[in-house]
């Protein structure tokens, strides 16, 4: 299909005004501030083809989103040596989880669960000289967008109530699964979940999942045909926490949430769409997120299976 406009445009207004009994996340305090009536989608195909409605061109928080882009550089400079660290199994908990590391030995399941992103961005220390800057360039790079950036008041908001996270990270440090200082790792990983894209933004940094010929503007591949193959299992089978078996039931994409309340999505060979609404369900996914993916993947035939 090559036009997406009008069919976005009709899910768009039924989705709008349904009942959404979710609730904006606050444990973040600086992201309980966002207006939760917010609702935006864009679409980028592989052939640069661009369709966008609502709110797709206001920047937002995209939390966990950032966890493909870090896992991505992670595997570039890493390999397959990578898997030693992180594994690759759907987690069946809540993103925040502690409960499965004792009897993992301080492995995580998988790089989408904050245990899991924490032990990426210890990888990254690891390369990196100076990982913030490096990392913000490499999005930079791969999106052909100067304009992205951390929200800085996001990240210190999260840095005062990650109660969570220093837990994960310093329990994953006395396994020896954390080779940095850990308030360094903690101050890379608030930074990364503090990227703000819009959904348009978020569309076009993700097309080197969607196109197999994918290379940037100074010529550099982003990630090998196979890896991103790995990429696009891990986000169809760990992207949605304990809810991913039932996005992939739903919607039947590659993808991920993040707390802001985006969602991103892959269609291999096609295109990247991404929807944002800050009203979150019980398991943190946005809820008209997912139910607009729904729609859009049923109307237009477009899921994987
Ligand atoms: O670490 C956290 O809790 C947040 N910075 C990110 C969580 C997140 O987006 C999980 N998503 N559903």
């Amino acid at each position: 299909m090559d036009n997406y406009q009008k069919i976005i445009e009709g899910i768009y207004a039924d989705v709008k005004n349904i009942e959404d009994s979710g609730k904006v996340a606050s444990y973040i305090p600086e992201l309980g501030n966002i207006s939760p009536g917010n609702f935006g989608i864009h679409i980028t195909t592989i052939d640069k083809n661009s369709f966008g409605i609502g709110n797709s061109d206001t920047k937002f928080s995209i939390q966990s989103v950032s966890k493909i882009l870090t896992l991505t550089l992670a595997y570039k400079l890493e390999g397959e040596k990578l898997w030693e660290r992180v594994d690759v199994e759907p987690s069946g908990n809540p993103f925040n989880s502690l409960l499965q590391l004792e009897a993992d030995l301080g492995k995580p399941r998988n790089p989408f669960i904050n245990a899991g992103a924490i032990v990426i961005c210890d990888v990254l220390l690891s390369h990196l000289k100076n990982p913030k800057k490096e990392f913000l360039e490499f999005c930079r790079e791969i999106s052909d967008n100067k304009n992205i950036n951390y929200n800085e008041k996001v990240a210190s908001s999260e840095k005062i109530t990650g109660f969570r996270n220093v837990a994960l990270c310093n329990f994953i440090k006395s396994f020896g699964n954390i080779k940095n200082n850990v308030d360094d790792v903690l101050d890379f990983y608030f930074h990364i979940c503090s990227l703000e894209m819009t959904c348009k933004e978020l569309s076009e940094i993700f097309l080197y999942l969607a196109d197999d010929h994918f290379i940037t503007k100074k010529g550099n591949r982003v990630l090998t045909e196979s890896q991103a193959k790995r990429v696009n299992a891990i986000m169809l089978t760990c992207g949605f926490y304990d809810e991913s078996g039932e996005f992939a039931f739903r919607v039947g994409l590659p993808g991920k949430s993040g707390v802001g309340g985006g969602i991103v999505a892959i269609h291999p060979d096609e295109f990247c769409i991404t929807v944002w609404s800050p009203k979150l369900n019980i398991k943190g996914n946005s809820y008209k997120g997912m139910l607009f993916l729904e729609k859009f993947t049923s109307k237009t035939a477009s899921s994987i299976f």
